[in-house]
């Protein structure tokens, strides 16, 4: 341990640190000022930006080692109060920077370090600076931000009132199409809207802090899980497994089609029989402190049988591989589409026909918030289960039997969430802190890093796709043949909804009157 004596937004703080911990943690878990988010983690995205000494600097990656005596740090709780907001707070709001908020505050910290260098920036010199500091953010399109600046930079140079950036509200009273900031918008540029990693942070102190066991392979039999050696490690209070699990342990996947060969009931809570796919969760650990809980992770001994991993489409397609849930096919829906008139005659009269193989890959969904959330029993014996959700009611159905609780018993919570970009109509951690809860009795917070967010949850799904176009000698099209797979990974969830997104949306956009 190191004695540090730091002032943080004008206050001298006595700190006692590991030096090996990040700025970062410091901040947000000694000091308590969780308008610091922590985004990538790995110095990417700079959601954790601060001020030390005059510089930008991302906080995650900054050991406090590397921290001087004396330096002088400003957070976004240092730059303005939702009483005294600094011009470009003020700006963020009237221009919609703050649309999630979770970027905001990195933003704004790294803008005001700007302004405080160079009162009278050009628009290229503020998109260099954020591209320079990594400041990331999914929502905006930037075009807002860039905004923001010059208008901030505008007042800190006199050349126009606090006052004249302020919104005001037109004199027909009317709000809409206008720049009425939306009412989040204070609590987003001072950093005091808390997300779910900040309000996991002001639980109870007997709160379980969680961390996972995933898996490192794609597909394998699970012959044992040995948990034994984990649970003696120093701060573990149980190590949860599907053996704990009360109801079916699966997620329904809501069948969406009854052509589906699937029954939905595909993806376990916590892996039983199979592991499905890289990062599918084994068992949970529970402990005193997350640094207890994840040095316990890789004692927990799972015994394998590696099965072929089929990394596409086409390889789970082959005619030689084995079923991935055994007694459902790989193939596990199918849609067709018939419009107009045959189109092989036409093809073959068309003045030009064009064919070709496309890909369109998979994707992350990449938002700046990892996932994060916390679950406890409320006054009422309910368990309570809070989280990113963009579904809460839709993830209620989809988990209460697997859980093994009656519907009335389980209320899930939506957190201030950070977009979210669609991953999020997915359960995702919902069961796993529901599942820890109810082993253990007591309050628990899970909280993702990126890997595990980008490992565990869903992606946009890779299309494969065959077409075939003819049009006549004035190039309009008659005609399209399409052939697409849709690779949706090991479990059902959607996957049935998203593989019609080819009939809808394959040649979308045309009026083509014959298609097959
Ligand atoms: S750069 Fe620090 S959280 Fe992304
Ligand atoms: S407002 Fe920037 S990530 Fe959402």
């Amino acid at each position: 341990m190191e004695k540090k004596v730091v002032p943080v937004n004008g206050v001298s703080r006595t700190l006692i640190v590991n030096p090996e911990t990040s700025l970062a943690q410091v901040i947000r878990e000694q000091i308590g000022l969780t308008g610091t988010k922590i985004g990538c983690g790995g110095a990417q995205c700079g959601a954790c930006s601060v001020i030390m000494d005059g510089k930008v600097v991302r906080s995650c990656s900054t050991k406090m080692r590397r921290v001087p005596e004396g330096a002088a740090i400003t957070t976004i709780e240092g730059i303005g109060t939702a009483d005294n907001l600094h011009p470009v707070q003020v700006a963020w709001m009237v221009h919609g920077g703050a649309q999630c908020g979770f970027c905001s505050p990195g933003f704004i910290v790294s803008a005001k370090a700007l302004l405080d260098e160079n009162p009278k920036p050009t628009r290229d010199q503020v998109t260099d600076w954020f591209q320079k500091h990594h400041n990331a953010c999914r929502c905006t399109g930037y075009q807002p931000l860039v905004d923001a600046v010059m208008d901030a930079a505008r007042v800190v140079r006199g050349e126009m009132t606090l006052q004249d950036l302020e919104y005001k509200l037109p004199p027909d009273g009317k709000i809409w199409g206008g720049k009425y900031p939306r009412p989040s918008s204070v609590p987003k540029v001072t950093g005091t809207w808390d997300f779910g990693a900040d309000l996991g942070l002001k639980l109870p102190p007997d709160t379980l802090q969680l961390a996972l066991v995933q898996a490192k392979v794609s597909h394998a039999n699970i012959l044992g899980i040995d948990t034994s050696e984990a649970e003696k490690m120093p701060g573990v209070y149980k190590v949860v497994t599907h053996r704990d699990v009360k109801g079916k342990n699966r997620i329904t996947g809501l069948i969406t089609f009854p052509t589906n060969k699937g029954d939905g009931w595909d993806r376990p809570i916590l892996s039983d029989t199979k592991v499905f796919q890289f990062g599918d969760a084994i068992a949970i650990v529970c402990a005193d402190t997350v640094e207890h809980a994840k040095a316990a992770v890789d004692k927990v001994k799972v015994e394998l049988e590696e099965l072929p991993a089929y990394m596409s489409a086409p390889a789970a397609m082959a005619s030689d591989a084995i079923e991935i849930h055994p007694g459902t096919r790989n193939i596990y829906y199918e849609c067709t589409i018939e419009k107009g008139a045959d189109t092989q005659p036409l093809m073959e009269k068309a003045a030009y026909m064009v064919e070709g193989d496309y890909y369109v890959g998979r994707q992350p969904h990449l938002p700046m918030e990892p996932d994060g959330g916390f679950a406890y029993y409320d006054e009422e014996g309910h368990l309570t289960i809070h989280s990113k959700s963009i579904g809460i009611h839709l993830h209620h159905a989809m988990i209460c039997p697997g859980l093994g609780i009656e519907p009335d018993k389980l209320r899930i919570v939506q957190n201030p969430t950070g977009g979210t970009f669609g991953y999020k109509f997915s359960p995702t951690i919902e069961a796993l802190l529901g599942v820890a809860c109810m082993a253990t009795g007591k309050p628990v917070f899970l909280n993702f890093d990126y890997f595990q967010k980008i490992t565990y949850t869903g992606k946009r799904s890779p299309f494969f796709i065959n077409l075939k176009m003819g049009a006549d000698k004035e190039g309009k099209i008659l005609a399209m043949e399409s052939d697409w797979s849709c690779d949706h990974g090991p479990y059902s969830e959607f996957g049935d909804l998203v593989t019609l997104r080819g009939a809808q949306f394959i040649g979308a956009g045309y009026g083509i009157p014959n298609i097959r």
